[in-house]
């Protein structure tokens, strides 16, 4: 099936996977550990696919030895975990839960032993269920607690975690958090959902003042946008592409990079609110240095104009986009239904180094779904997966060649888990957990990335 010639990434080109704290971690009533939005997100019934829940997870809270021995085995430079903010500050206060602190510690220092980078994320959509009941993220208040929350893990960790990224995905944690709902907290309130997105702005600016301030030098500090590659179907379509590329992405680039909110999403969004929670010095405050970008791509996103304008719908993500057509893309698809489309991937990491040279980029997640099968003879045989990735990793390698800064890539998941509100029924990982017994499998992809990561070569 290969139809690429080999390619050979730069020499210190960072390899790695990633997971996040209440998709993999368990254990979510021991050790003090306080509940988070998606504990009583995943309770409620109907919101997540089939009732699972984040309870046990894949046990990797007591399993940590063994998943490390994993990352090991696989030779990967780095390892990017989120820390589960209610596990180290239950209720989101300023209590520090030493045993739930403990865990991130034992997991820094066990990465170090065997030569792995740690990859601190610091907010991978477990907001404290105080802090929502509070007002959550439409809430001034929620970005100010974030900021304590940093400074607090900056000083316990910051002497052991040199690469550290504020938020994951704010487009999500805003808009299907508190827009859609399909994500914690579950509302639908427009409004509530562009406050959200400035205060997770905000609340992104504070952390990075707080880990420089207290994570020794010379720690790359980072946030990771699932930024979207907008195509319109036809030249016609420029105006519901902007539309949309404002909403998803400039929404955060334009306040984190540049310190101020694109006029088109000020205007566009002008009858849903008039974006009073912006005070003075705000985005200034949202843009500080940064040492990288981290960019999650799975799919690109095509639209056009709509013929005759629709309201939006009760709860649409997409906030004044009633104009804009959301298109089915050509297949093939993922299991998630997401169409597999690697030069998306080559042309966002194109137009972002084209827009903001001296920015690097890495990859912080990429990767599929698909329905593995683990066979009688211990086997999962998972090609589609090996060729999804192979597919990425020579756009990636195209970007480079064309210019483009790009430092790393981590496969997104380095095991099956709690995919949202699908629960354990999407299975990400190049380790398949078996959701009985909890037992780990190296599926076949997870030979091949092992092979890529010790040659820095995707073979054809
Ligand atoms: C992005 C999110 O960061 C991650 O948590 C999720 O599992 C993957 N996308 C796949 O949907």
């Amino acid at each position: 099936m290969p139809t690429t010639p080999a390619r050979a990434f730069p020499e210190d080109f960072l390899w790695g996977t990633a997971t996040a704290a209440y998709q993999v971690e368990g254990a979510a009533a021991e050790d003090g550990r306080g509940p988070s939005i998606w504990d009583t997100f995943s309770h409620t019934p109907g919101r997540v696919d089939h009732g699972d829940t984040g309870d046990v997870a894949c046990d990797h809270y007591h399993r940590l030895e063994e998943d490390l021995g994993i990352l090991a085995r696989l030779g990967v430079g780095a390892y990017r975990f989120s820390i589960s903010w209610p596990r180290v500050l239950p209720g989101g206060g300023d209590r520090l839960n030493r045993r739930g602190l403990d865990f991130y510690s034992r997991l820094v220092d066990g990465l170090l032993e065997r030569g792995v980078a740690p990859v601190a994320t610091l907010y991978h959509w477990d907001l404290p269920q105080e802090l929502e009941d509070a007002g959550g993220w439409p809430h001034r208040d929620t970005a100010l607690r974030f900021a304590e929350y940093a400074h607090r893990m900056g000083e316990a960790l910051g002497d052991r975690v040199h690469t550290w990224i504020t938020l994951n995905e704010p487009w999500c944690s805003a808009y299907l958090g508190y827009a859609s709902g399909v994500h914690a907290p579950g509302r639908t309130d427009p409004a509530g959902a562009l406050a959200a997105v400035h205060h997770l702005n905000l609340g992104h600016g504070l952390a990075v003042q707080a880990l420089r301030a207290t994570a020794a030098p010379p720690a790359r500090v980072a946030v990771t946008l699932n930024l979207h590659h907008v195509r319109g179907v036809s030249e016609r379509d420029a105006e519901a592409v902007r539309r949309v590329d404002a909403l998803a992405n400039r929404a955060f680039l334009g306040p984190m990079l540049d310190g101020a909110y694109p006029r088109d999403l000020i205007e566009a969004t002008a009858s849903v609110t008039d974006w009073a929670f912006v005070h003075d010095s705000d985005e200034a405050t949202a843009c500080q240095a940064l040492d990288l970008l981290g960019v999650n791509y799975y799919s690109p996103v095509l639209v056009r104009a709509r013929d005759g304008e629709t309201a939006d719908g009760p709860a649409s993500p997409w906030i004044a986009c009633g104009d804009v057509e959301f298109v089915r893309q050509p297949g093939p698809y993922t299991e998630m239904g997401w169409s597999i489309d690697e030069t998306g991937l080559t042309e966002l990491l194109l137009r972002l180094h084209g827009d903001r040279p001296s920015l690097p980029l890495m990859i912080t997640e990429n990767g599929a779904a698909f329905a593995d099968v683990l066979d009688g003879d211990g086997r999962v045989r998972d090609e589609r997966r090996v060729d999804y990735l192979r597919r990425h990793l020579t756009a990636v390698a195209d970007a480079i060649d064309a210019g483009a800064d790009v430092r790393g890539y981590f496969v997104w998941s380095l095991m099956d888990n709690f995919e949202w509100a699908h629960g354990y029924a999407k299975r990400f990982g190049i380790v398949y957990v078996d959701r009985e017994t909890l037992d780990r499998t190296w599926k076949d992809s997870a030979h091949w990335y092992r092979d890529v990561v010790a040659t820095g070569t995707v073979p054809d």
